[in-house]
């Protein structure tokens, strides 16, 4: 895709266009695309109560997200300045290096029902076990049509939990469901409850609740890459690729090691994995929730992605994160712009746009570390906070790249300078 080369230089129009010559999308996104007007305030008043209104956020696009040999475009919907760049950049490094690489996408959506304080425990747990085949083929009937697609319920399994506190112990029962392309809310919720009643018959007690987890531990998408380290050497630094590769691997082994850093490490991969969430759709907070509790898995709260030295020298990363993400049902058939986003990302399904998804959280992960350890962060920050700080002071877009070249002499920036600045351009 030659027409996405420096597409960071190009104007918003330009982009637009260059998008809008992509065979995957139709007339009503390239209306969309062009019009910049998303959601009408009729479809927003529909979706969530009280509505007064829209609130927008910006849209970009990552291109060249090269995964197992095809290219795909992350649309982005993120309001932080360096995101997209940063995307970009570390997608770049990964494509030179020959791409990212899936090595794993289960897609199974877990549901719980819960109950407590039984007499017998044991003897209703036995109970439902023995019930298995026919409390998955209730589910199923629940919800015929996710069968007739190839998914449905697909295991059951039973557990019994304490609380800290010792006070109260729980049987709960897990449902997990194959819910094809879609994130799968609704059909855990229906088969649950029409589980429940026959749960609660054998085990003599009525259950505290049935509800889908968020913890998708299932549902793993597991990316991988792997750089020659001539690939990350800086123009800024004097740093070697050797030099650069050690540092990042320090970087991560300081995010194991310490959950100060872990969760920085994790909310900067998030900042790239919530942004494509988001466009296409998704529930941002059920994929963070699951992320930061998958972070858990061990015991302790570590990096969702790990880097290390491969046997040649190279540089190699995985990421490995529950993205149960959905491609129809919820407010991705209603939002317009979730339609356009999905079109845009050449993605055809779930499975695909969560390999998309975890590969655009590595790249943002590698293009942090970088950094950190390299020229610093505030270095690539600083020239795009200083248009959001030129445009917060007034300046129109002509201005704009004029006092940005301005604030970068000064030694301190701040709205006072860049007012005073900008009085001289006027
Ligand atoms: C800022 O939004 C994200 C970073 O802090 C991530 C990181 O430190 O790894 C740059």
């Amino acid at each position: 895709m030659t027409q996405f080369k420096q597409f960071y230089k190009k104007t918003q129009r330009q982009r637009q266009e260059i998008l809008a010559s992509l065979p995957t999308l139709t007339e009503q996104d390239k209306q969309l695309l062009f019009q910049n007007n998303s959601l009408s305030s009729d479809i927003a008043n529909t979706i969530t109560e009280n509505n007064i209104g829209l609130y927008a956020i910006p849209l970009g696009v990552a291109p060249d997200i090269v995964i197992d040999g095809k290219t795909y475009l992350a649309p982005m919907a993120t309001e932080e300045p360096s995101v997209i760049a940063a995307a970009s950049f570390g997608a770049q490094i990964i494509k030179k290096a020959g791409g990212f690489h899936i090595l794993k996408n289960d897609r199974y959506m877990i549901g719980e029902i819960a109950l407590c304080q039984l007499d017998d425990i044991e003897h209703a747990k036995m109970n439902i076990e023995a019930q298995k085949d026919t409390l998955l083929s209730l589910a199923n009937q629940s919800y015929p049509s996710i069968v007739k697609r190839g998914g449905g319920a697909k295991n059951l399994f039973i557990d019994i939990k304490t609380s800290q506190d010792k006070t109260h112990t729980f049987l709960i029962i897990y449902l997990m469901v194959d819910t094809k392309e879609a994130m799968g809310a609704n059909i855990l919720n229906t088969m649950l409850e029409a589980i429940k009643p026959t749960i609660e018959t054998l085990a003599n007690q009525s259950a505290i609740m049935s509800i889908l987890s968020n913890y998708a531990n299932h549902s793993l998408t597991s990316i991988s890459c792997q750089i020659p380290v001539s690939l990350l050497t800086t123009l800024n630094t004097n740093l070697t690729g050797e030099q650069v590769r050690d540092k990042i691997i320090q970087a991560y082994q300081l995010a194991t090691a310490d959950i100060y850093r872990a969760t920085t490490h994790n909310k900067g991969i998030m900042n790239g994995i919530s942004a494509v969430v988001l466009a296409t759709g998704n529930d941002t907070r059920a994929i963070e929730a699951g992320a930061h509790a998958f972070a858990t898995h061990t015991g302790t709260y570590q990096p969702l992605t790990v880097w290390e030295k491969a046997d040649n020298g190279d540089l190699k990363g995985t990421i490995t994160i529950p993205l149960p993400i959905g491609y129809v049902g919820g407010s991705i058939n209603i939002h317009p712009s979730a339609v356009l986003s999905q079109h845009i990302s050449q993605t055809t399904n779930a499975k695909e746009l969560a390999t998309l998804i975890a590969s655009v959280g590595l790249a943002q992960n590698l293009a942090a570390l970088r950094a950190l350890v390299s020229e610093g962060i505030q270095h690539g920050h600083m020239a795009l906070q200083l248009k959001s700080l030129a445009l917060s002071v007034g300046a129109t877009q002509d201005e704009i790249p004029l006092l940005v070249e301005k604030l970068k002499q000064e030694k301190v920036v701040n709205q006072e300078i860049a007012k005073k600045l900008l009085q001289t351009l006027k």
